[in-house]
């Protein structure tokens, strides 16, 4: 069942010209409403297109999903836990926002804020490495949406760089919560999540998947700041830790922990990185640990300034 909740709803007032009466009617918008562009990006059971507002000239990311496909792939559950996600989620900071939803009869549609300048992916292959200064101003935004998405109850579960949009201002945002386990709220309190569930069933990239889930198939919140580790050092290194020329020699590297800092990777980095990347869950940095490591002496994550500084110009790392 397709939930009709949050779908995109506009009431509009209507006059009757011979009764002089006024009604409010809902006015549901729907694919016509807008002019479909280039495609941004290709998921394995969906398709992210630009879509233009025919009615306000606003630019958005629309991902459509062939509903064939997630019947006959059994990936209507996922679809659901996207839009339950992000809804969640609506109205932050870091987190691709969710319009509206709609559908025809072949497809389901999720009208979401469109990131102009593309994703993470981009700008690794295209910079290689980032400086610093870079690596520090985005891996504060990717570390606090981690923390924001958690505090919500969610856990992302396949954080990797093709999932860190960036809008025109270049500023962070998670997307593709496909994945996502949403936790349910712990019982008798208001407003914290039990974020040690297990939940057990396969996920995540083979590059930034964490030695838990390989292990014993079992993750919870931390596999979300294993990845993060991982993209930390992607960003100094310009490649990830843990890279081989298939995924089962991928995996055997990430169970024995098995990597290597680059030449003159740089100390305080290295530092940080050496704490998250901990086999064992326990071990690992948790996120107020992460922020408050030396690599981000200079961020005020408590003030929110991390969102508001202007973005560095992006250079590659040079020892
Ligand atoms: N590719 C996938 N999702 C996107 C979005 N929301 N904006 C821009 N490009 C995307």
């Amino acid at each position: 069942e397709w939930a009709e909740r949050g779908a995109a709803k506009i009431v509009r007032q209507v006059t009757n010209p011979d009764t002089g009466k006024t009604t409010r009617q809902v006015v549901k918008k729907g694919i016509k409403d807008f002019k479909f562009g280039e495609t941004l990006g290709d998921g394995s059971y969906s398709t992210v297109m630009l879509a233009t507002s025919k009615e306000s000239g606003k630019k958005y990311a629309v991902k459509v999903l062939s509903k064939e496909y997630l019947i006959r792939q059994k990936k209507v559950k996922y679809v659901n836990i996207e839009k339950n996600a992000l809804q969640r989620l609506n109205n932050s900071r870091g987190i691709v926002k969710l319009y509206f939803t709609f559908q025809d009869e072949s497809s389901l549609y999720f009208l979401l804020e469109y990131a102009p300048n593309g994703d993470f992916l981009s700008i690794m292959k295209k910079y290689g490495s980032l400086n610093e200064d870079c690596a520090c101003y985005y891996s504060a935004q990717i570390i606090d949406a981690i923390d924001f998405l958690h505090s919500k109850g969610i856990v992302h579960r396949d954080i990797k760089p093709e999932n860190i949009l960036l809008d025109k201002d270049f500023k962070v945002k998670l997307t593709d919560f496909g994945t996502a386990k949403i936790l349910e709220p712990k019982p008798n309190t208001t407003d914290s999540y039990d974020l040690l569930s297990r939940s057990k069933s396969f996920v995540g990239t083979a590059e930034y998947v964490s030695p838990e889930l390989l292990n014993d198939n079992y993750v919870d919140y931390r596999c979300d700041i294993w990845a993060f580790g991982c993209i930390l050092f992607q960003m100094i290194a310009g490649k990830p830790p843990f890279k081989a020329t298939n995924e089962y020699l991928t995996f055997q590297k990430v169970m024995k922990v098995q990597y290597a800092f680059t030449a003159g990777f740089p100390l305080v980095v290295r530092d940080l990185v050496k704490g998250i990347l901990i086999k064992q869950p326990a071990q690992r940095l948790t996120i107020p640990q992460i922020k408050s490591h030396h690599f981000f002496k200079d961020k005020n994550f408590k003030d929110g300034s991390i969102w508001d500084e202007p973005a560095p110009e992006i250079q590659p790392y040079k020892v």
